[in-house]
């Protein structure tokens, strides 16, 4: 394993009031760190639509966590990511994290910015999120009980937001892990369908699960008045990324931390146990 960084330094979680932020935010609270939150409501805020903030965001940081929202895929997310790297850089950062999706070739572009930037660099090049079925989209269809979803038999490596906060903090405070692309996944390949039915039997609830033609899920997106970046972003994952590209596990989490990731069925245990999916619509 690799060994820790001794000195404290500080580091800016960029979204570090997000899904993967506010876990590597409270796993960095128990090191020798000192953490700036990277969040519209900071103290020092950070906003990736108003440049003026990101200046003093970095003033004094030394490494820095990116998790660009809503994702790497959307217009304008490349070169925020290059401006941010280049000040970054210039305001005297060292070292950093850029959390990227699996088989996303705009993710691909903004890792190369990161690669290139000519500091110390990891990747942290994930598969889709467990958490999606509870702190995201997923949440309300799985408690109205009814999922419709664009997908069919491809399975997906679902991956566990805490473990890649594992991953991006001993990237961030370790020696050993400059210039790996970590690719990370959960241990096991799960269908949508396959892995709603496992939330289904450990909350003790009937979840109907539906495959829908593509167009129709984007117009019932339409008429829910979701966005329109986030129907075209949702459109672009199921309809492009998920496309079996991505239908196989990897062993980012074990080469980074020298232990396995956890399982779907841990994580939809322990947040059955909150009685979240219980909740109805
Ligand atoms: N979901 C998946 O399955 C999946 C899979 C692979 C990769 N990814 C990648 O994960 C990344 C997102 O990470 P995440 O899921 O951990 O975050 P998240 O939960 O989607 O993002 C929420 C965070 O973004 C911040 N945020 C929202 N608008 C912002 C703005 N204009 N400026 C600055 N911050 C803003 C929020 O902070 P405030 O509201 O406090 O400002 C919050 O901290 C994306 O780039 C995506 O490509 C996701």
């Amino acid at each position: 394993m690799a060994s820790q960084i001794q000195r404290t330094h500080s580091i800016l979680v960029i979204g570090g009031t997000g899904k993967t932020g506010r876990r590597v935010v409270r796993q960095l609270s128990s090191l020798d760190t000192e953490i700036r939150v990277g969040s519209r409501t900071a103290g020092v805020p950070f906003d990736w639509r108003d440049r003026t903030s990101w200046k003093p965001a970095l003033r004094d940081v030394e490494s820095i966590y990116i998790s660009y929202y809503p994702d790497l895929a959307v217009p304008g997310a490349v070169e925020d990511v290059q401006e941010l790297t280049d000040l970054a850089v210039k305001s005297g950062v060292r070292r950093m994290v850029l959390l990227a999706g699996r088989g996303e070739d705009e993710a691909l572009r903004a890792e190369e910015v990161v690669q290139s930037a000519g500091v110390e660099w990891t990747i942290v090049r994930s598969a889709w999120f467990n958490q999606n079925f509870d702190e995201n989209y997923l949440l309300e269809p799985i408690q109205s009980g009814e999922v419709a979803l664009p997908v069919g038999e491809v399975p997906e490596p679902f991956i566990d937001a805490e473990d890649i906060a594992s991953v991006a903090v001993a990237a961030l405070t370790e020696d050993g892990h400059e210039g790996q692309v970590y690719e990370v996944t959960g241990p096991r390949l799960l269908t949508f369908e396959q892995a709603v039915q496992e939330i289904a039997q450990v909350s003790g609830r009937e979840i109907r699960f539906t495959s829908v033609p593509l167009e129709r899920y984007t117009s019932i997106m339409q008429q829910q008045e979701v966005p329109a970046e986030f129907v075209g972003l949702l459109t672009y994952l199921f309809g492009e990324v998920l496309d079996g590209r991505n239908a196989s596990v990897a062993d980012g989490v074990q080469r980074a931390l020298g232990r396995e990731p956890k399982d779907f069925a841990d994580y939809a245990r322990d947040v059955a146990a909150t009685g979240v999916w219980n909740i109805k619509q």
